[in-house]
């Protein structure tokens, strides 16, 4: 227990999410230990064992496993290696929060592994470019519990205690808070192919996607986001479009895409539909030369999907 009544809260990962919220919680009052692969919070890694509440905020990639799934599709794992081994830093006893993206069942497991600790899931909904600031004032806390016991109640309790209030919070299976955050980001990527499609069809009809968006948008029911295709002129008079990316969109539908047909062999339309947004996004990534890097570690590089 940090001085003035307060857990000491640590931190594994000082990137968009990990930073973004020790700085806060710094700025609350609380006393916070930082550790991560960089040099500057390298050496905090002992103080970990101290802290009463330890939040995990480390990048986990999703990888190609090698494999060929019968329609040739690549399949992918969920590489879990840093997640897990860095719950061995929090002490017995300690609240350990998993705030990096996590597939469904892995909050169960990492209990599983590692019974003299607590541990919940709390998925993360910031968004990088405004990181510091949605960190602060979170739209929604949900505190996922891999089983309902009072031990795990109470340390729920004790989680969204000492978070930032948000307008929405919620204290819910493990299992829930997984597929919240999957759903989510998968609704949201989804969004982005589809209006990118439907950017090249009303281009085709003789349209103005720039009108046709807002109007569509401001449905409350479909809301103004991930519409904004930031269409660029480049050559003059070619209109290039972008998929969805950066670290999260395409490593989370993959993942989603190979669990989904991993539970389901026998939904083959529903396949190809998680499928033909894989593959339309891949295809516009490339159009317009970005994240191709990410794609490729995801998929592969001979193997990647095209
Ligand atoms: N960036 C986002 O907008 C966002 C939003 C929601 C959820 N997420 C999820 O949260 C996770 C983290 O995202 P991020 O953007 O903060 O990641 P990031 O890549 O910006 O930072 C990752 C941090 O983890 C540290 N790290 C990695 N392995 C470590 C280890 N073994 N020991 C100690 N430190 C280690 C790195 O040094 C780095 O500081 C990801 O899994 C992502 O899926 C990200």
């Amino acid at each position: 227990m940090a001085s003035g009544g307060k857990p000491l809260i640590g931190f594994i990962g000082q990137g968009f999410i990990g930073k973004s919220y020790a700085d806060d919680f710094e700025r609350r009052g609380y006393q916070v230990v930082r550790y991560s692969l960089e040099p500057a919070y390298a050496m905090s890694k002992d103080r970990i064992a101290e802290c009463d509440i330890m939040f995990v905020a480390v990048n986990a990639a999703t990888v190609p496993s090698g494999e060929l799934r019968d329609d040739g599709h690549p399949a992918v794992r969920f590489d879990d290696s840093n997640i897990r081994s860095v719950i061995a830093l929090a002490r017995p006893g300690a609240i350990v929060v998993i705030k990096s993206t996590i597939p469904p069942g892995m909050t169960a497991s990492l209990q599983a592994q590692y019974p003299d600790r607590i541990v919940l899931h709390s998925p993360e909904f910031l968004q990088e470019t405004t990181a510091a600031t949605d960190a602060a004032n979170p739209e929604r806390n949900i505190i996922g519990m891999p089983e309902d016991a009072p031990q795990h109640r109470e340390a729920a309790a004790r989680v969204l205690a000492v978070l930032p209030k948000a307008p929405h919070e919620l204290v819910t299976s493990a299992v829930n808070a997984e597929l919240i955050k999957y759903g989510g980001n998968a609704y949201l990527n989804a969004k982005i192919v589809f209006s990118n499609i439907f950017f090249q069809f009303a281009e085709k009809m003789g349209g103005d996607w720039e009108v046709i968006r807002v109007v569509i948008g401001a449905d409350p029911r479909v809301g103004p986001s991930h519409m904004d295709l930031h269409l660029k002129e480049d050559p003059p008079g070619v209109y290039r479009r972008r998929g969805a990316g950066r670290s999260c969109f395409i490593k989370d539908w993959a993942e989603l895409s190979e669990l989904y047909a991993a539970a389901f062999p026998e939904d083959t339309h529903a396949i190809q539909v998680l499928r033909g947004f894989e593959y339309k996004n891949a295809e516009l990534l490339r159009e317009y030369d970005r994240y191709v890097n990410l794609l490729e570690g995801v998929y592969g590089k001979g193997a990647g999907i095209k």
